[in-house]
């Protein structure tokens, strides 16, 4: 039966252009049945109740008329933990796993004990963090309610809650103490750009998660004047970049006071993390892998 089921969603998804209409076929029916890839691709029946199998059909429409994956299911996974996401919240990218590793990178063998992640939509970044570091703990920040709400909910799903504290505020406005790790993955758009963003970016995302202002840029600069004052002498700052933002940001970062240290790339080979510090004085800007 739910061989029969398997084929009818994927053939489905098939015609509605899905790129892998199988994959995708046995992630809605695990998501949904709770069967396994081998029990579906084994054949086995798997009953579905009627409650099942109208959940499954009202996915699979939203789907059809192009819905990510992510959004229809309500999660996504980022760096082997599950994320519920919400309208208010960016579906967070791989890209922006870069920043996870440089950070452990930086951090090895000596934890941050507090970090501030500015703008955590998902919460993403800050509960990956804390899970990889027990003894840390944390501060968010974002504009959104909907966005902190969910993220909330993130760090209770991901065992961080009681090392994370979420604050509503725009950027790190109010935000009090040094941090040994400020990271951000703020809006980097150009404000222009946004209206031709793919139509899964531009449906999907919020717009505040995207729109950088005029020149991309307008968040970076609010980030750099609170950050002198918030970063310890030996922390280190990292945020993620556009593609084309690897000159641009460390230049607004030097004009800021503080220096930047390096532009990591991300496995693409695209520019995607700008990483900088206040306590050194000498420009030592360096291309890392
Ligand atoms: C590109 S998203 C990144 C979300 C998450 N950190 C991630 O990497 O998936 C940028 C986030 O910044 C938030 N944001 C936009 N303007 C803000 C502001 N003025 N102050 C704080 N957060 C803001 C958005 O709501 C959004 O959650």
């Amino acid at each position: 039966m739910t061989t029969t089921l398997y084929h009818d969603i994927r053939n489905r998804l098939k015609a509605a252009g899905v790129d892998d209409p199988g994959l995708e076929s046995r992630v809605l029916l695990r998501d949904v049945l709770g069967a396994s890839d081998g029990a579906i691709l084994a054949g086995d029946e798997i009953p579905a109740t009627p409650a099942q199998g109208a959940a499954l059909e009202a996915m699979l429409v939203r789907r059809e008329a192009g819905e990510p994956l992510s959004r229809v299911l309500g999660f996504r996974e980022f760096w082997g933990l599950n994320f519920k996401l919400s309208p208010d919240t960016l579906d967070p990218r791989p890209d922006t796993e870069t920043l996870i590793e440089t950070a452990l990178n930086r951090f090895e063998g000596h934890p941050p004990k507090r970090i501030l992640d500015i703008g955590t939509g998902t919460g993403c970044i800050l509960i990956s963090l804390l899970h990889e570091w027990p003894g840390a703990t944390g501060v968010a920040t974002d504009l959104s309610a909907g966005a902190l709400e969910t993220a909330r909910e993130n760090a209770q799903i991901n065992h961080v809650a009681d090392r994370a504290t979420f604050v509503q505020t725009s950027w790190a406005g109010g935000i009090e103490g040094l941090f040994d790790l400020i990271v951000s993955n703020p809006p980097y758009i150009v404000r222009d750009v946004v209206p031709n963003l793919d139509v899964n970016v531009r449906n999907y995302d919020p717009i505040l998660a995207l729109d950088g202002g005029n020149d991309g840029l307008d968040a970076y600069r609010s980030i750099l004047t609170e950050m002198k004052t918030l970063l310890s002498p030996d922390g280190i700052a990292l945020f993620e970049i556009g593609f084309d933002q690897g000159e641009s940001v460390p230049r607004l970062v030097e004009e800021s006071g503080a220096t930047p240290v390096a532009v990591i790339p991300d496995s693409g080979g695209n520019p995607r993390v700008v990483e900088c510090r206040v306590g050194i004085s000498k420009k030592t800007i360096a291309p890392d892998s």
